[in-house]
């Protein structure tokens, strides 16, 4: 990874990194940590938490929380999210590195303790995390789901790892359709990956601190709203990384962002009038330099067209945070769900 990278600071972010105990956790631990972030590592055993901090080594500093809790079921991850909101205040970053691999069988070969643990158990542990901690982050922070590429592509004698990952994928375009902008959800598709476990390999796969850095990138980069990030290789990493941080706070001047509403039959007067509604706060907000609706000329049932213009990425982000709860409002309104805003800045 070349130096010329940015340094990204998430000093104060609140992060919970379940599965971070695991190979291609460590890297993602260490570089949150690294970033300035105070990092929860749930486990299920003292004896996995010991032997975590002594991989840590110097880099375990007194941000880093490793919590005994089994945080795969559904009570015991809605314990864990209330747990730090009690102990933190909060919760800002999730990222889910939990799971390993699972081979020996072809599908019609499995017997349902294979089926449990590789599928049920994985597929639940995600769902419980989700569930427990989705609901408590807002637009700053980001929710990143680490997944390898045999969610898109099948490994035979591999099945169950195929379908349990191609679920997770599935479960990010869910969340993000349902969140309609309110939270940020990324999914990371790797490759294998260079750990301490695996430290031989072909060079150009990426490391475990590699993956670290992007997911750190995407919490970073407020402006991007949910994406799916292929890892495979040194350039897509490196491809990854530029894109991010081309996004961080603080680089881009001005913001436009677009979004299209298609009113449900018979709604377009009442959608017109809560967008109406909403005007006078949204251009009095700080950093709002336009706030217009607009129609297709001579489309008086069509869909309509929001855009809206901020002084920075910050203050969007801000905004976005602000009218996050009209979301509902909006969405029983509108024929097809809505989608976060496309987000344009000045290239001339
Ligand atoms: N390693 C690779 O080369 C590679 C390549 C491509 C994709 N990936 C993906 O990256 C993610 C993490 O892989 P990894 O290699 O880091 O795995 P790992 O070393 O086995 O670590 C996974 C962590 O998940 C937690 N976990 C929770 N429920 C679990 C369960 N039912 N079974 C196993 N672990 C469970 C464990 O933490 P506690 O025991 O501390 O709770 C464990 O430390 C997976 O989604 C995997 O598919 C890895």
């Amino acid at each position: 990874m070349h130096s010329s990278h940015a340094v990204t600071t998430l000093s104060g972010r609140r992060v919970v990194v379940p599965g971070g105990t695991g190979a291609v956790g460590e890297g993602v631990v260490r570089r949150y940590l690294a970033a300035g972030a105070d990092v929860v590592v749930p486990t299920r055993t003292q004896e996995r938490a010991e032997e975590f901090r002594r991989v840590l080594g110097d880099a375990a500093t007194d941000r880093l929380h490793l919590v005994v809790h089994d945080y795969t079921t559904f009570a015991g991850a809605e314990q864990l999210a209330e747990e730090m909101q009690r102990r933190l205040g909060g919760v800002d970053d999730v990222v889910a590195p939990i799971g390993g691999w699972w081979a020996g069988k072809r599908l019609w070969e499995i017997d349902e303790s294979d089926w449990r643990d590789a599928f049920v158990g994985l597929a639940a542990a995600h769902m419980a995390v989700l569930r427990a901690f989705l609901p408590r982050l807002n637009t700053r922070g980001a929710y990143t789901l680490i997944v390898g590429e045999s969610a898109l592509t099948p490994v035979p004698g591999s099945g169950l790892v195929s379908m349990e990952q191609a679920t997770l994928l599935m479960m990010r375009q869910v969340v993000e359709a349902e969140a309609a902008g309110a939270q940020r959800v990324f999914a990371l598709v790797l490759g294998p990956v260079r750990t301490r476990l695996v430290d031989s390999g072909d060079p150009d796969w990426v490391s475990a601190d590699q993956v670290g850095a992007v997911a750190v990138a995407a919490s970073a980069a407020a402006a991007v709203s949910g994406l799916e990030i292929r890892l495979r290789t040194q350039a897509e990493a490196e491809k990854a990384l530029a894109a991010l941080q081309g996004n961080q706070p603080g680089r881009t001047g001005a913001v436009v962002a677009t979004s299209t509403m298609e009113p449900k039959n018979g709604r377009r007067e009442d959608l017109l009038q809560v967008l109406a509604d909403l005007a006078p706060q949204i251009r009095a907000e700080e950093g709002c330099l336009d706030y217009s609706v607009h129609a297709a000329r001579g489309d008086a049932d069509g869909p309509l067209l929001i855009t809206q213009k901020f002084a920075s990425i910050e203050a969007f982000t801000r905004h976005s945070a602000s009218v996050a709860d009209q979301i509902p409002k909006l969405a029983a309104l509108l024929a097809t769900p809505p989608m976060p805003p496309t987000l344009f800045e000045p290239v001339l």
